[in-house]
């Protein structure tokens, strides 16, 4: 493998990768030999999550399938380990790619056929807290302790059947609402916020950074954690509908100038839209990102694009609501005849 290539800027948008197909893994070279330096960076990232303050915020769904995939803390896992564990469980199968980033036709034909796709590339050390593009510690510890379990294999079944079937704009819905779900959902569980989208569980920052709206909401008298949250949550978002509509579309107008590509800039210029459109920075609307409830129309019109920060986090009140809101618009999409 020639690891020595310099990785493409990030412009915005996940890096145009130039794809040579004839490097691409074949059944017979699904292991890499990992440098003793790329051990150490999978070390690192996996201590930097797995700490008790951090855990507790994370769905229980995840933490039980941590412990039934029993990760390495110090060696990056070879696919045979990963697949002797999961593929007797739910029947996935975890293949190597070189593909950086998939795009989604190629990404869903796979996940018909229940192939989880697993970067080659590893995040560097000047990403550790963060990076933009989903790397190897992404697929592997964000999504795969939950493909030993039944739940979640039901619930990324529902994608690829819709996708296969839908118009270019429907796509494009679908992936918000994967992005929205698998990647960066929330759910409640024991009366708490819980993580459970791996885009966030695989990135420092944006874990703790979510982590600390749900303490800001209780700090700032927004949610009462002694009472049902969900039905506070309703109950807020409903009351600021008229303003959070405003923000997405100035967050899409952001997005068409290019501004909401770095995590940094994102969160300052977001700042300055809530001044820009005169909504006080306070009480539900007063944190870095809006919780909202999961909600089919919000997703729908947020970019596609924001790659780099997400405006708002969306919050089931359980699995099974989960199920039920994406069944609603990818069952009548998925069962449309060919
Ligand atoms: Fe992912």
């Amino acid at each position: 493998m020639d690891k020595k290539q310099n990785p493409p800027a990030y412009t915005g948008d996940i890096a145009v990768q130039r794809i040579d197909r004839a490097r691409e893994y074949t059944a017979e070279t699904q292991e890499i030999d990992f440098t003793e330096e790329q051990h150490a960076i999978w070390a690192d990232l996996f201590a930097g999550i797995h700490r008790p303050y951090l855990l507790e915020h994370l769905c229980r769904e995840f933490i039980h399938g941590l412990d039934l995939l029993q990760l390495d803390p110090q060696r990056i896992p070879t696919l045979a380990y990963l697949n002797e564990r999961i593929q007797p469980r739910t029947g996935w199968r975890i293949e190597r790619t070189i593909v950086r980033y998939t795009p989604a036709d190629d990404w869903y034909i796979k996940f018909a056929r229940r192939n989880f796709l697993v970067t080659d590339y590893l995040r560097t050390r000047d990403q550790m807290e963060f990076t933009p593009e989903p790397d190897m510690f992404h697929d592997i510890f964000g999504h795969l302790p939950y493909l030993t379990q039944d739940f979640y294999a039901r619930i990324e079944d529902k994608f690829a059947p819709a996708y296969l079937k839908a118009t270019p704009e429907e796509k494009e819905v679908i992936k918000r609402l994967a992005w929205y779900s698998t990647e960066f959902g929330l759910v409640i569980e024991d009366g708490r916020f819980k993580v459970f989208g791996a885009g966030t569980i695989s990135g420092r920052s944006e874990l703790s950074n979510t982590i600390m709206e749900f303490y800001r909401l209780g700090r700032d008298n927004v949610i009462d954690y002694r009472g049902n949250i969900f039905a506070q949550l309703q109950d807020h978002y409903q009351t600021h509908k008229a303003d959070i509509n405003r923000i997405v579309a100035g967050v899409n107008e952001l997005h068409q100038r290019g501004q909401m590509s770095s995590q940094e800039q994102g969160w300052n210029v977001v700042h300055a839209l809530y001044r820009q459109l005169e909504i006080a920075h306070d009480g539900y609307l007063g944190g870095e990102v809006i919780l909202a409830p999961f909600d089919v129309d919000t997703i729908a019109q947020i970019p596609k694009t924001v790659y780099a920060f997400n405006p708002m986090f969306f919050v089931c009140e359980s699995f099974d609501q989960m199920d039920a809101l994406l069944d609603s618009y990818l069952k009548p999409i998925a069962l449309r005849s060919p």
